[in-house]
């Protein structure tokens, strides 16, 4: 029987287990990428490993989020991340050098690859045909110390691409289509791989926006082909010798196939507050908008800005509007002051950032109290923009533009005549902002500042858990609401005692005082609990301040396998309707003498005199993992 392109990669790659949907499966990784938010905690978690250097064929560290300075933690955090990279093998890209997906795309990303990146968004490398996935920074530092990634083997769903875009309308309106389709859930537990004569038309770059997306449908990953546009875009790198041609068998199977015709689709925007709230700007009307942002992993590119540039070319920014722009790279910044197209966004009034996140993990740039903000990136939960009553819609790069000089939210095929962007043959290569390893790290110090915390270690779990509820939440948690973002608590990411005191910050500002008073204590949420980003601070943090287990009604991948990691049980209620019996501060009793023997354990409600059933769907390795006290534990025996 055939193979698709995720199963191809992943059975050249695969260590344990087979490739059966549901089962779980491991494979080799052959680079890693971190970014600095979560790649203090994944070095910290690397050295405690106890390992001389890398053992990936490439380890890259990037710094892009916490870029703003404005005391000393940051700073320090910079200079551990630069040392620990050379002392270990591992190559660095200095801050200023732009967004981690977007500089792997340009100069390492490589078609057949496995990628495991301490960032959901890794999946951005899909749009090169590399197999690229999202993991807590844990799960990284083991695959740079040899170790296989494990996970769940995933159904595959193809999208079928036909037709060709029509003028006006690009990528970003490919997957906001998609996330209509499938919604914020519908990924989960699957690959989405694209396919059919449609995917001929996109470009590299704009394949990477519908893969980064793909984060937000909770798939494990996307994955497009590599085929002669992967060539171009590689050659146009000075990387042609890292192409492989890359296409599924004629007979390949999926669990579902989906077909989109590229030329019906207009122009989309994602509503407040969920990815998956999507509208045509048609439908949506003119509504007042007081500031669009446009860079982000999901929309930076060369082609990208360069669209925006010639929209915005010989016009003024809206005087109501606050127009800022963050190349997603060095590369594609240094394009723009090349070519003039700096120029024509200075003219028209933009404010230029650097290559960073910036306004999208909420370092800067917080839109005004009740704010509307239009941007183009790939999140707008509420309160990641800085501003809690913001409305924070999602869209193209071009309704961007177009609504940053109408001031309301515009279908930018009002705009009139359409643009053509030529893809450019070769870009301009320099990578002297990235600090390749020395061949030995003998005399190599680690530059360790105040901010730099010892590691918090994981404890195994009693026999019984005794515990009271904590927190009840509903639906959709995500982890910015476990551990917050933004410019306030992203300088505590490599202090976890510090960050600890905001957990659940913005649903009750009590959770950390009552959790440390309590000792131990246990979360229920709903559906879905623990979507969005990858930071393992959400169950770091939890961790730190005793909590043991969550009961939800189900959980988010990778939030799921960080609480494994650090040694708190995920649970899922058996019968969905026991959520509503549970009430904060009941006492329940889970009896763990069977170190997890059956699926479903029943646990006790001291408080009601009731009990209910939960399941725990933990791999016999994720069970040792718990009774170990997490993955640093496990992983220090079998190295
Ligand atoms: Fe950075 Fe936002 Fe992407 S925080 S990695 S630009 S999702």
């Amino acid at each position: 029987m055939g193979m698709n392109l995720a199963e191809k990669i992943i059975a050249s790659h695969l260590v344990e287990g087979r490739m059966v949907p549901g089962e779980e499966i491991g494979i080799r990784i052959d680079q890693t990428l971190t970014q600095d938010a979560t790649g203090t905690m994944a070095y910290l978690e690397f050295e405690a490993l106890g390992i001389d250097r890398v053992r990936t064929k490439l380890s890259v560290s990037y710094v892009d989020h916490n870029t703003l300075q404005t005391g000393f933690e940051n700073a320090d955090d910079h200079r551990f991340l630069q040392s620990i990279a050379a002392k270990y093998g591992i190559i660095f890209s200095r801050p200023g050098n732009g967004i981690c997906h977007q500089v792997h795309l340009e100069r390492f990303a490589a078609p057949g690859t496995t990628l495991l990146g301490s960032d959901s968004h890794t999946p951005t490398a899909g749009g090169i045909g590399a197999l690229a996935i999202g993991a807590g920074g844990l799960e990284v530092a083991v695959a740079m110390a040899g170790g296989p990634f494990y996970f769940t083997m995933p159904e595959v769903i193809r999208i079928n691409l036909h037709g060709r875009l029509s003028p006006w309308v690009s990528a970003k309106d490919v997957i906001l289509e998609v996330l209509r389709i499938l919604t914020v859930k519908g990924g989960v537990g699957k690959i989405i791989e694209y396919g059919g004569e449609g995917v001929k038309t996109l470009s590299v770059p704009e394949r990477a926006t519908i893969a980064n997306m793909g984060a937000e449908l909770g798939a494990t990953t996307s994955i497009f082909p590599s085929d002669e546009v992967t060539l171009a875009f590689l050659k146009a790198q000075g990387r042609e010798k890292d192409w492989v041609e890359l296409l599924p068998d004629p007979d390949a199977r999926y669990s579902r196939i989906i077909d989109i015709d590229l030329s019906s689709l207009e122009p989309l925007v994602a509503k407040p507050h969920m990815p998956d709230n999507v509208a045509k700007v048609r439908e949506v009307g003119p509504i007042k908008v007081d500031q669009v942002a446009i860079g982000s992993c999901t929309n930076s590119s060369y082609i990208d800005l360069m669209r925006v540039a010639a929209i915005l070319k010989g016009k003024r920014v809206h005087p109501e509007v606050s127009l800022v722009i963050s190349p997603g790279s060095r590369q594609v910044f240094y394009l723009l002051a090349q070519n003039g197209a700096l120029a024509d966004l200075i003219a028209s009034g933009a404010r230029i950032l650097e290559c960073a996140c910036g306004p999208c993990i909420g370092m800067g740039q917080a839109p005004p109290s009740g704010g509307v903000s239009l941007r183009t990136f790939n999140r707008n939960f509420r309160g990641r923009s800085g501003t809690a009553d913001a409305l924070v819609y999602l869209a193209s790069p071009e309704t961007a533009a177009a609504t940053a000089l109408t001031g309301v939210l515009t279908d930018p095929r009002e705009l009139g005549e359409p643009i053509s962007i030529a893809f450019p043959e070769r870009f301009p290569v320099d990578d002297g902002l990235i600090l390749y390893p020395p061949a030995s790290s003998e005399g190599v110090e680690i530059k360790r500042g105040p901010n730099i915390k010892p590691l918090p270690q994981a404890q195994p779990l009693p026999e019984v858990i005794s515990a009271p509820v904590l927190l009840k939440v509903g639906d959709n948690i995500t982890t910015d609401d476990i551990s917050p973002a933004g410019a306030k608590y992203l300088p505590l990411r490599s202090n976890i005692p510090a960050l600890a005191e905001h957990a659940f910050e913005g649903i009750d500002p009590t959770f950390a005082r009552r959790a440390k008073e309590a000792g131990q204590g246990v979360i229920v949420g709903g559906q879905n609990y623990g979507q969005g980003s990858s930071r393992e601070h959400a169950a770091l943090c939890p961790m730190y301040l005793g909590i043991k287990a969550v009961i939800a009604k189900s959980f988010a991948r990778i939030h799921r396998s960080n609480l494994i990691n650090f040694g708190i049980l995920p649970l899922t209620f058996v019968e969905e309707k026991d959520y509503d019996d549970i009430q904060p501060g009941d006492q329940l009793i889970i009896d763990l003498k069977d170190r997890l023997g059956g699926e479903v354990l029943t646990i006790r409600n001291a408080t009601r005199g009731t009990s209910f059933k939960v399941r725990h769907n933990l791999s016999p390795r994720q069970k040792e993992i718990i009774l170990a006290g997490g993955l640093l534990n496990y992983t220090k025996k079998k190295l």
